[in-house]
């Protein structure tokens, strides 16, 4: 009964109401998650992802990559044994593919990478040491020609050393001999005079044996004249385990006069996750946006790839997975509130509620909850939407939000709910860490839809329990 009268007037107010419901979702207090790519822009940093041509079939995620991002990398397309896998045979096509969609996205792009011991064709290895330098300089020279005013940064060389700090004993090092580094930096300056040209590997992220070799061997480019003009710390991190010297390290990079980014950044912790490791991977992910912010220098933060439907993890290393900042299904995990907050955002959820300053008792009152549907965005055949669930008298720890769209849009992918569709209705629940509302607070959810003729305003409606 009570469900029918509030429905009903929620349903009037937004017949008459539509614009103002609106504008109410620019009030801080129900601010939407602002996109992480519109809070770095505005504190001068980028936030970029990874994706590959096949993620980028997956139109949800694809709009997900668009709306956080503004940088790109390529999971796979720049790499020797797609772009090169014969001799002088060169395939950009992935490649391209990828940079279009970034450029269609308002994204700039890292390209990586040019010499690697991985993913790297067997010709290339077995070639005898003469002919393997000659190969290294012809594909970085085409591949960087190819690609010369189309991307912000090249990761030159990857993953050259290894933890004790000693070079990599790759087919590379073992035929090349130490000089092989510097010869590709020099190949890609002599291709492409602009683009920013990285030096990138894993387990250099906090100082040690490993990151102290790096800088040494930037210090010595820059007092050559070898030319380099950034480090990427690629951050391929556990869950409790992100090393406390991170910023320092950063920094001491920042000072011999390179600039660094965080190019691969991940999380992982052996699955399943629970809320326990999801809420110490979401204080993990600030502490390293907060280690790259807090250096002028650190140019921006990559990770590989946004949601854990993609992530390259369970497949490298068995039993661990859940890396990233959006789950399985494309929603928000408390990563990403955390990475938002980082960022100077409101996060997904009002401050307010996820940090009250007193404990609050339930009056033991019927447990009631309202929402409101606002259309925070729209452009041709899409559109963002935002839902704020506003607790009643009592508290509450779960809340349901169902609606029918009257013109048969579409959810295509939600942030801070759990959503099932079925023909145009919709039924949104709260996650784990959005349930909990005191007496009268809000929290809110988010979704990327589509629309063809209309996009008319849902009546929604809402039960706590
Ligand atoms: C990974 C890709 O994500 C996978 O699809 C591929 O099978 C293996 O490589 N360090 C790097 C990246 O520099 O290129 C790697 O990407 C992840 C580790």
């Amino acid at each position: 009964m009570a469900r029918r009268t509030w429905q009903a007037g929620i349903s009037a107010m937004v017949t008459a109401l539509g614009v103002v419901a609106i504008t109410l979702t620019n009030a801080p207090e129900a601010a939407a998650a602002s996109p992480l790519r519109d809070l770095a822009a505005a504190k001068g940093v980028y936030f970029g992802t990874a994706a590959t041509v096949g993620e980028l079939n997956d139109s949800a995620y694809k709009a997900l990559g668009a709306r956080e991002a503004d940088m790109m990398t390529p999971g796979n397309e720049m790499k020797w044994d797609t772009t090169e896998p014969n001799r002088g045979q060169f395939n950009f096509g992935p490649g391209d593919a990828v940079v279009a969609a970034a450029t269609a996205a308002n994204q700039r792009v890292r390209g990586h990478t040019l010499v690697w011991h991985s993913q790297t064709p067997n010709w290339v290895q077995n070639l005898p040491a003469t002919e393997l330098r000659q190969a290294m300089v012809d594909h970085i020279t085409t591949e960087v020609n190819h690609y010369e005013g189309k991307l912000y940064a090249w990761d030159v060389v990857n993953e050259a050393f290894s933890e004790d700090g000693t070079r990599r004993q790759s087919f590379w090092q073992q035929k090349l001999g130490d000089g092989y580094i510097a010869e590709a930096f020099r190949a890609a300056r002599a291709a492409d005079p602009a683009v920013k040209l990285y030096y990138n590997d894993y387990n250099t992220d906090g100082v040690g044996a490993k990151s102290d070799a790096v800088y040494n061997m930037v210090k010595s480019f820059l007092q050559q004249g070898v030319p380099i003009d950034g480090v990427g710390l690629q951050a391929h991190l556990i869950v409790g385990q992100v090393p406390g010297s991170m910023r320092q390290n950063i920094q001491r990079f920042v000072d011999l006069g390179v600039e660094v980014a965080i190019t691969e950044l991940d999380i992982r912790m052996p699955t399943p996750a629970t809320a326990a490791k999801l809420a110490t991977q979401a204080s993990d992910y600030k502490a390293a946006a907060d280690a790259c912010l807090a250096v002028a220098g650190c140019v921006g933060i990559t990770t590989w790839g946004l949601s854990d439907k993609y992530s390259w993890i369970p497949s490298v290393f068995p039993g661990e997975g859940a890396a990233l900042p959006f789950d399985d299904a494309l929603q928000a995990k408390p990563a990403y509130d955390a990475l938002n907050r980082a960022y100077g955002g409101t996060g997904s959820t009002p401050t307010s509620t996820t940090t009250p300053t007193t404990p609050t008792t339930p009056t033991g009152g019927a447990k009631s909850c309202t929402a409101s549907y606002a259309i925070v965005s729209q452009w041709q055949g899409g559109f963002q939407g935002e839902v704020k669930v506003t607790a009643g008298g009592s508290a509450v720890t779960a809340w349901t939000v169902t609606w029918t769209f009257p013109n048969g849009q579409s959810v295509s992918s939600v942030w801070n709910a759990s959503v099932v569709t079925s023909g145009s209705g919709v039924t949104a629940k709260n996650l784990n860490y959005n349930g909990r509302l005191d007496p009268g607070a809000g929290t809110a959810f988010g979704f990327l839809g589509s629309w063809n003729s209309a996009n008319g305003i849902p009546s929604v409606a809402c039960t706590a329990s």
